[in-house]
């Protein structure tokens, strides 16, 4: 006998419900719950998947048993990373790891206009150029424009190809005919499986058509890269499965590039961009960034002051630019917090508008004498803190909480935001005084900076001009 049972599913979410509902009880989108009716027992509907097929043919097959010596020749081959060392020097490659990993799965993330685009397709012109074929997908734009951007980017190589689709069947058919040395997504939230419910850029259509990449990935050995918008609250839209993320300020023309999740090397690496006229370029030498800023304008200078927060085991260097008068706190966020980090990031700057500023500016008021006018700029930085007069002299960090008798203390993990400010090519980092010395030890090599110990905030405005 025919069992025959119906089941509402969201078209936006992918939630199921035996019941229909006006909105969706996952989702809260209202008229979105659709009915489907399951004939035969053996069909699952579970409002993730109405058809497997298209998800399932991408699942690696290892039917038989292998040959352990058969094994041994794919593991020395498995060592081998594509090279990704080209006009944007090894920035790219270093963040990954070493390279980009055959069959691994990477996803760039960051905010619309950061430069998403133009980095991949600089990474796929590189492995065209070096490795061989790359396919360059893009569901949000024709294949001219990405050809009017390649120009820009005085890219030539006759190995790269460009397709606009948002079929992830279609994009996989074409990549295993092809068959390239890379794969380029741009981007996730532009694409969809046939079957999955929901519309493309939905958390079950994100979830599956990235699942379904890796495993195309790792059935073929074609590396995948993946773009990923950044969603408001900061997340990338999309499963976790291996991030790295490109974020920028968007008024200054640097970009900078870290491993948020990285299963092939280290997430301690940074890469730094700046945004030319021709693409993206690498920044060798970081301190760069201090010495020649494009925005010499004396306003948005006095706005730099930098500050290191921990999240985890993970430094993020922060810029807060703070406006006495109309109290307007205007939080930059210079350095790579879309993922995981960024929700916390958030409440960190938020947490500093309300109670703990005022704090900060009496405490600056008081013990270091500063008269508040107009157009004095107070730079507050989270959690550590600074301010200021004038313009804070470049490459200069501070490290430090602020106490009320405005005395610098000791912040947490003080080594780690200290080497992530070093990284970054600042030359001179002010701390509480007691750290100073052990962490002056610490520096050598060609990232040394000058510590400089304080007590106070006095000592500290003495030390800085
Ligand atoms: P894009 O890669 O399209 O960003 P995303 O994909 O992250 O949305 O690039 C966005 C900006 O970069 C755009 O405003 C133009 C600028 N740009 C340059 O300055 N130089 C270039 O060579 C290119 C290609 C873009
Ligand atoms: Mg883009």
């Amino acid at each position: 006998k025919k069992k025959s049972r119906s089941v509402h599913v969201c078209s936006s979410c992918g939630h199921s419900d035996g019941q229909w509902w006006g909105t969706c009880k996952q989702c809260g989108e209202v008229g979105t719950m659709k009915r489907f009716t399951t004939e035969s027992a053996g069909q699952k509907v579970t409002g993730v998947r109405v058809s497997d097929n298209a998800v399932r043919s991408w699942v690696p097959r290892e039917a038989a048993p292998v040959k352990l010596t058969d094994v041994y020749s794919r593991v020395d081959n498995s060592n081998w990373r594509i090279p990704l060392h080209g006009e944007f020097g090894d920035e790219v490659e270093r963040v990954l790891g070493g390279g980009l990993v055959p069959g691994s799965l990477v996803l760039v993330g960051g905010d619309p206009g950061v430069g998403k685009s133009t980095l991949l397709l600089q990474v796929a012109a590189l492995i065209a150029e070096r490795i061989g074929r790359v396919i360059y997908v893009s569901g949000e734009e024709s294949v001219e424009q990405i050809g009017n951007r390649a120009d820009r980017l005085s890219i030539g190589t006759e190995e790269l190809f460009l397709h606009s689709s948002t079929d992830v069947e279609d994009i996989l058919e074409q990549a295993q005919r092809l068959s390239p040395k890379a794969l380029v997504i741009d981007s996730i939230q532009t694409v969809y499986l046939n079957g999955v419910t929901g519309s493309s850029g939905g958390d079950v259509q994100v979830k599956e058509c990235t699942a379904a990449l890796q495993r195309f990935a790792k059935k073929t050995n074609i590396p995948v890269l993946l773009i990923g918008h950044v969603t408001k609250t900061g997340d990338i839209a999309g499963p976790r499965v291996l991030e790295h993320i490109v974020d920028g300020e968007k008024l200054s023309s640097h970009r900078l590039l870290r491993s948020v999740k990285n299963r092939f090397g280290s997430t301690e690496e940074l890469g730094v961009f700046k945004m030319s006229q021709s693409g993206l370029q690498g920044i060798f030498n970081p301190s760069e960034m201090f010495l020649a800023d494009p925005h010499s304008d004396s306003d948005y200078l006095a706005g730099l002051a930098v500050a290191v927060i921990m999240d985890g085991s993970r430094a993020f260097l922060i810029e807060v630019q703070a406006m006495f008068l109309s109290i307007l706190y205007v939080a930059q966020l210079i350095w790579a917090l879309c993922v995981a980090g960024s929700s916390s990031v958030v409440r960190h700057v938020n947490g500093v508008q309300g109670s703990r500023a005022d704090m900060i500016i009496s405490v600056i008021i008081k013990q270091a004498g500063l008269k508040l006018q107009e157009n004095v700029m107070i730079f507050i930085l989270i959690p550590a803190l600074s301010f200021l007069e004038s313009p804070i002299p470049r490459g200069i960090a501070f490290i430090a909480e602020v106490g009320l008798g405005g005395e610098l203390r000791m912040v947490a993990q003080l080594e780690k935001r200290v080497s992530t400010v070093a990284k970054l090519g600042y030359k001179k980092c002010i701390v509480p005084k007691l750290a100073a010395n052990s962490l002056s030890e610490m520096q050598e090599g060609p990232e040394a900076m000058e510590i400089v110990g304080c007590n106070n905030l006095k000592e500290m405005i003495n030390s800085v001009f």
